[in-house]
């Protein structure tokens, strides 16, 4: 959907504008807002171009950049951190052969931290688009990856 008929669809208030990016970040293919989005958005709205940098700035699960197909969030806060001997973050890097902020050549895995996804008593936990996977082993995120790599 282009961005100005998504726009028709929500009234011209601040308070729309975290639905807007969310839908139309959503739908876009490399799941990100550009500048020129970012200024179609505010002159829609009639808010600054600065309100909208700072909201895209504040929510992890927002960019400014392209990314990947798969958006792959690990949780970077302190009951996941503790509650494993695995390394999440090392076992994604080392199956994708991607860093932390990068996306992988082939354009369908793109890897990020995220604050507390809210669940965790079943730490540790990574957000892989809309869905959340806890209770992590090395076996289980290899198999997860593995899934996502069949559909690519
Ligand atoms: S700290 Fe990781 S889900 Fe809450």
């Amino acid at each position: 959907m282009l961005l100005k008929d998504l726009l028709q669809k929500y009234p011209k208030r601040e308070d729309q504008l975290i639905e807007i990016l969310l839908e139309y970040q959503n739908e876009k293919i490399d799941h990100y807002i550009s500048k020129e989005e970012i200024t179609e958005i505010s002159k829609y709205l009639d808010v600054p171009e600065s309100k909208v940098c700072s909201v895209l700035s504040f929510y992890t699960f927002f960019s400014d950049k392209p990314r990947g197909k798969h958006i792959i969030q690990v949780c970077k806060d302190v009951p996941c951190y503790v509650s494993s001997d695995v390394d999440v973050l090392k076992i994604i890097e080392k199956e994708l052969g991607i860093r932390i902020n990068e996306t992988t050549s082939n354009k369908q895995f793109t890897l990020e931290l995220t604050s507390c996804l809210g669940c965790c008593e079943a730490a540790p936990a990574i957000r892989i688009n809309d869905k959340i996977y806890t209770h992590l082993t090395a076996d289980k995120i290899k198999a997860i990856l593995s899934e996502y790599k069949v559909y690519m």
